[in-house]
């Protein structure tokens, strides 16, 4: 089903589902445009809450909170795609939601994600199901080793993965993954060699007008995001390639809105699609300091049915996630005087959570 192409002028007030970073993030580029934040979320001290306009305090599954909330705002979008069916389904039937929760639905499930993927022409690793140990072992007969065994559900920063090596036992990778997820589906993927891992950002318009930002280079530690070059330092083909499926992708969910499209990058070129994430996405930070208009505003423009602004890259920026205790370092990086320093308000610090990032800015040439 289409989305309408509804639109929504500065002053009116958009919802959001979820009250992290990327809550925040959108909240505040909502605001030079005009419109009103309300956030949803479960905790009283969120990223987000801090910056908004209003905000409900409730669980997910609070039917009577949801209701009040779809009815107080013009439209709702969200900022983790991990949204439970049955609270998209009670606001669906009050407001607006954008993107559509079919989208969620997908981007919510591995499994349906790369038949949807593979549906539309676009590659991704080889993959199988698997529900058992046996049906793992005889997966990775068909698959070959390595490989790695992910939950279906609920997996993200590389929860409920197991990677599998020559002489990893079928069983024991099972009872890992099983035992980190209780009742886990399982998806096992051919371990896919990549020379570099990029992502998309891309942005849809209500109307169904696109903008690609240039794809990113992504760095993983500890299956946490560390670290973004822009432009990744791929040739211009293997560029392009990455932003035609971007788009290829958003055209054939028929998104409305920002989604951050992950790819592996082979030595030979060729893009897979490993992930998609119908929201603004970690590693298109470095577009609210490296490009006139923001992952976050282009997100904001969307659901708001705006026409989109340029996603054309001014800088080349490096965007660094401060995970933990690095947060402490931001004395540091304001010394700095090309460095922008984008802290979250979180107050518990823990290892490997998400505190804020830095984005250093250099002249926009080639790497
Ligand atoms: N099939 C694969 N082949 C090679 N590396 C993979 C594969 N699947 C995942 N990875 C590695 O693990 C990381 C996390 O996996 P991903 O599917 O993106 O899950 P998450 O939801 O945790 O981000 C990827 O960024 C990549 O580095
Ligand atoms: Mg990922």
């Amino acid at each position: 089903m289409a989305d309408t192409p509804a639109r929504f002028a500065p002053g009116a007030t958009i919802g959001i589902l979820g009250g992290g970073q990327l809550g925040r993030m959108t909240a505040l580029a909502a605001a030079p445009l005009g419109y009103r934040c309300h956030i949803f979320c479960p905790d009283a001290e969120s990223p987000a809450t801090q910056v908004c306009d209003r905000a409900t305090i409730a669980a997910y599954d609070d039917g009577d909170a949801l209701r009040r909330f779809a009815d107080s705002v013009d439209l709702v979008t969200y900022e983790f795609e991990n949204v439970p069916a049955d609270t998209a389904s009670v606001l669906q039937d009050r407001v607006l939601l954008r993107p559509r929760p079919d989208i969620l639905a997908i981007c919510q499930d591995r499994l349906r994600e790369k038949a949807t993927l593979n549906d539309l022409g676009i590659a991704t690793a080889p993959y199988a199901e698997a529900r058992t140990a046996e049906e793992l072992a005889r997966a990775l007969e068909r698959l070959g080793r390595p490989a790695v065994l992910k939950s279906v559900r609920m997996g993200y920063d590389g929860k409920g993965q197991v990677a599998i090596a020559r002489d990893t036992d079928p069983a024991a990778a099972w009872a890992e993954m099983a035992g980190s997820i209780p009742g886990a589906v399982g998806i096992v993927e051919g371990w896919v060699p990549f020379e570099r891992e990029i992502s998309v950002v891309v942005a849809r318009g209500a109307e169904g007008a696109m903008v690609t930002y240039d794809p990113g280079e992504n760095l993983h530690t500890n299956h946490i995001l560390h670290r973004t070059t822009a432009p990744a330092r791929i040739p211009e083909t293997t560029a392009e390639t990455a932003r035609i499926t971007a788009r290829r992708v958003a055209e054939g969910l028929d998104l409305v809105g920002v989604m951050g499209v992950e790819m592996f990058v082979t030595s030979e070129g060729t893009v897979l699609v490993n992930e998609l994430a119908p929201r603004p996405h970690n590693s298109g930070h470095w577009t609210i300091d490296g490009c006139p208009v923001s992952q976050f505003e282009q997100h904001v423009r969307s659901v708001a049915g705006l026409p989109l602004g340029s996603a054309e890259r001014h800088s080349n920026a490096v965007m660094t996630n401060l995970l933990g205790e690095e947060v402490h370092g931001w004395r540091t990086v304001l010394a700095e005087p090309r460095a922008r320093l984008h802290l979250y308000g979180k107050q518990t610090v823990k290892p490997g959570r998400k505190m804020g990032h830095v984005t250093r800015l250099f002249p926009r040439t080639a790497w």
